[in-house]
């Protein structure tokens, strides 16, 4: 069954890759334009993607719509409707600002579903006016409801594919242990006496990890080099102030401990304590 779905899905492309790379660029201007909002939208706030949060209220509400329609409480059923329009584009404000920041696969699913959406959202509203101009609890309203509500479930199980599926918005250190071990550490580049360089991300590897590291005065600070976001190299990142801000997205990190300041990313980065090992070179573990 998901294979058959995947192969419906990918049939869309046709539309669907066109119409993202245009939504896509206006959005990710806009969004970039207004940081602070798009942060807000994202959830750095709260540590946690917002629209995954806000997704479950409407469908509850409108699920709730259907069960009112049915057990005849039509100004119930407008209330839970008018709620759940609500709820949808408050859902679609955060879906839309973490979209501004996807790509490849994932934006064309993301795309298939916001349209998906858009249409449900479309049904719902008629439902609606015609509910407020005409009989509430007439055949049509309620059948336009329930049509409204198997194209939401659709739009779900597509949204579904872009973060299940695709990994959009998982945090790329979910599988990732907190080993208390010093491990030996392995710098790319070092000064000519085996200190690390003031001032610039070096590449470094632990074990299986790849760390980007940088000297500040006697302490070596050290986050792992990819990018809780979407995979982007900090290696390649701009620093200044102690801060990191990745190549891909923007995202912003204090090298001292991982914490994100500035979004798309809502997940802090996995820290690392360096020092000099005995008999030389480096050794680092991960932060508590
Ligand atoms: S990969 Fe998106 S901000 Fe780093």
């Amino acid at each position: 069954m998901a294979r058959w779905l995947a192969r419906l899905m990918d049939a869309q492309d046709g539309w669907v890759q066109p119409l993202g790379t245009w939504a896509h660029g206006l959005l990710h201007r806009f969004f970039h334009w207004v940081p602070g909002l798009r942060d807000l939208l994202n959830g750095r706030w709260l540590g946690h993607p917002v629209h995954a949060l806000l997704t479950d209220a409407p469908i509850g509400m409108l699920f709730l719509t259907i069960v009112l329609d049915v057990v005849g409480q039509p100004v119930a059923a407008e209330i839970a409707l008018g709620l759940g329009v609500l709820g949808m584009v408050a859902a679609a404000a955060a879906g839309l600002a973490d979209y501004s920041d996807t790509d490849g696969r994932a934006r064309d699913r993301a795309t298939l579903h916001a349209s998906v959406m858009l249409v449900a959202l479309v049904i719902y509203l008629a439902s609606l006016v015609l509910r407020l101009t005409g009989d509430p609890s007439g055949a049509g309203v309620i059948w336009l409801s329930i049509l409204a509500f198997l194209v939401l479930a659709a739009g779900a199980f597509v949204g579904g594919d872009v973060v299940y599926v695709n990994g959009n918005m998982v945090d790329r250190h979910a599988f990732r242990g907190t080993g208390t071990k010093w491990i030996s550490l392995e710098p790319s580049e070092t000064n000519a006496d085996g200190s690390i360089p003031e001032g610039k991300l070096v590449r470094a590897r632990l074990g299986v990890n790849t760390l980007v590291l940088v000297r500040d005065g006697d302490r070596i600070l050290a986050l792992h080099d990819t990018c809780a976001h979407a995979g982007g190299p900090l290696s390649g990142a701009t620093y200044a102030d102690g801060i990191v801000e990745c190549p891909w997205h923007g995202s912003r990190y204090r090298m001292s401990n991982g914490h994100v300041i500035q979004g798309p990313s809502v997940y802090d980065q996995p820290a690392y304590e360096v020092r000099a090992r005995d008999g030389g070179g480096w050794e680092a573990r991960r932060q508590a």
